[in-house]
């Protein structure tokens, strides 16, 4: 999605007229229905190369909080509906978004967890102390054959990360034969004996999370020595293929990522990136604002600082690309959402937020540019999955409800795998005192059967979008949408009120030849499909 551009050359199958039009049109001022600008863009719906890997719809569960015990995993006798020990109703509903891969067990949580603790009869698993989040016992409950499980249930891909700065060469190279060795060794035995005859597909493997952080406190220098090492004995058996994923930056820190793409090169097959948004507050302890208690100038923030992730993006590909020109490095932005304050009276450290309309759009937002860079970024993982941070499930005992950003991530499902088609964008501002940020943002793709599928964000709490499209190369001759918008900014589903936030069918739009006018609801994230 470019804004406020144009290419240079007509593309051949728009007419001269239609172009003229267009251009003379996004440079005057030309109000809509609604009175306000009319956005413009164009869509080349012909000039589709790159596939959106449906992995940049994937997720995240770390042992924090009740993100895995009680958002997963309630145990075989628990009166909750279970299936060896996971909860049903959290499996069916993620079922629904069409979950392609799950990363676990951290997070900060990988470099202090020792796989071997949580293999082997329940009762005899020893017990380890959760330092990073809340300093609670560690029962190992759930371990590597749970997760696995879990990964069956769901149909998903498993992505682990492994322990570098805790754990030992060894103990790594370990769980890799553990998991996915066929033949006769002490680990690949051990595993028959816990239960499972066959080995497992991992096909995604962390050496590591940050590790410039809570994963070490490194310098990228010490960390690629070691990554080149640990990395080594991350071994293919028995026909699995593992991509190999180094730690990357946390938001901005461009020599961490270009020192890393130096010295490691062709022995990762992605690296990471991890970006976290907030409002108007700061990063400190209680100050990063309420989810559900904001007021417009934190909306604003919120969108701003989503929009960071086009940048970010930019930048730290022109870095990859200076040593990767083949294009062969994947990005994974494999922790990504918003993060606010600790719902009151929660216990500290679990991480437990709400989540509302303005989470849902700054979701929209984050995954229309995945889409956009998508020749690079081949997986994302939203922070988690459940009841921690931005998530698509929370959970109160036997209770469950899906989030606003649950409800993005199913509207979005009709871009897995699909065709990335570019976009050329002319948004107005969404304008808020002195400052203010494009009020439309933007992805699309065509599907296998030919569909186009267009998810757009009105970031403007207040006031409707017209968008004039212009879809270069097709002429279709049905439209559908779907519309996620609510009455207030801080609408959210609670235990009481479960569907305040929920899609809903939405007609607001009309095709004339190859031009497609809608008008997008305010603070809404709308998808339409074009046959
Ligand atoms: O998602 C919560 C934490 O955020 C993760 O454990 C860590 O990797 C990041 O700092």
């Amino acid at each position: 999605m470019r804004h406020k551009e144009f290419r240079t050359k007509p593309p051949e199958k728009v007419t001269f007229i239609f172009i003229v039009i267009f251009i003379v049109c996004g440079l005057v001022y030309t109000p809509g229905a609604t009175g306000q600008e009319v956005n413009r863009m164009i869509i080349h719906t012909d000039k589709g190369k790159e596939q959106i890997s449906r992995h940049i719809y994937g997720h995240f569960a770390e042992h924090l909080g009740r993100c895995v015990y009680e958002g997963f995993w309630v145990g075989e006798d628990s009166s909750i509906p279970n299936t060896r020990g996971i909860r049903n109703d959290v499996v069916e509903a993620l079922k629904k978004i069409k979950i392609p891969v799950l990363r676990w067990p951290g997070g900060c949580f990988a470099d202090e967890y020792h796989w071997k603790e949580g293999i082997g009869p329940r009762d005899k698993r020893s017990k380890m102390l959760n330092t990073h989040w809340g300093m609670v016992t560690e029962t190992n409950a759930f371990g590597t054959h749970e997760f696995m499980d879990l990964c069956e249930q769901l149909g998903c891909e498993a992505y682990i990360a492994g322990n570098v700065g805790s754990g030992t060469v060894e103990e790594m190279q370990d769980w890799v034969e553990y998991m996915t060795f066929d033949g006769d060794t002490e680990m690949a035995n051990l595993r028959r004996k816990n239960g499972r005859e066959k080995p497992w597909q991992v096909r995604f493997f962390g050496v590591g999370n940050e590790n410039w952080g809570c994963g070490g406190n490194m310098t990228p220098e010490e960390y690629a020595g070691l990554y080149n090492r640990y990395q080594t004995y991350v071994r293919n058996y028995s026909g699995n293929e593992i991509v190999k994923v180094a730690c990357g930056p946390g938001s901005v820190n461009f020599h961490w990522i270009e020192t890393i793409m130096d010295k490691v090169r062709n022995r990762m097959g992605a690296i990471s990136l991890h970006h976290y948004v907030r409002g108007s507050g700061t990063w400190g302890h209680n100050q990063k604002g309420s989810a559900t208690k904001f007021n417009e100038k934190d909306w604003f923030a919120l969108m701003k600082n989503t929009l960071t992730i086009y940048p970010l993006l930019k930048d730290n590909i022109a870095i990859m690309d200076k040593y990767d020109s083949g294009n062969r490095i994947g990005l994974f932005v494999d922790e990504w959402g918003t993060w606010w304050d600790e719902e009151p009276g929660t216990t500290p450290g679990f991480l437990y937020q709400q989540n509302t309309m303005r989470d849902a759009v700054s979701c929209g937002i984050f995954l229309n540019a995945f889409n956009e860079y998508c020749h690079r970024v081949k997986m994302a993982n939203i922070a988690q999955t459940n009841n921690v941070l931005q998530a698509m499930i929370l959970t109160e005992g036997e209770k469950m409800i899906v989030t606003p950003t649950f409800h993005v991530f199913e509207m979005y499902t009709v871009h897995h795998d699909a065709t990335m088609l570019p976009v050329d964008l002319q948004s107005n501002d969404y304008k808020y005192g002195n400052d203010g940020v494009p009020a439309v943002n933007v992805s699309a793709s065509k599907d296998k059967s030919g569909t186009i599928h267009i998810s757009f964000c009105n970031l403007n709490p207040n006031d409707a979008a017209e968008v004039s499209c212009a879809l270069e190369g097709a002429e279709p001759e049905s439209v559908s949408g779907r519309v996620l918008t609510a009455d207030v900014m801080t609408a959210h589903n609670t235990f009481e009120n479960p569907e305040v936030v929920k899609p809903a069918t939405f007609n607001d739009f009309k095709l004339e030849g190859n031009v497609l006018t809608t008008t997008l609801p305010s603070k809404s994230v709308v998808v339409l499909a074009l046959k």
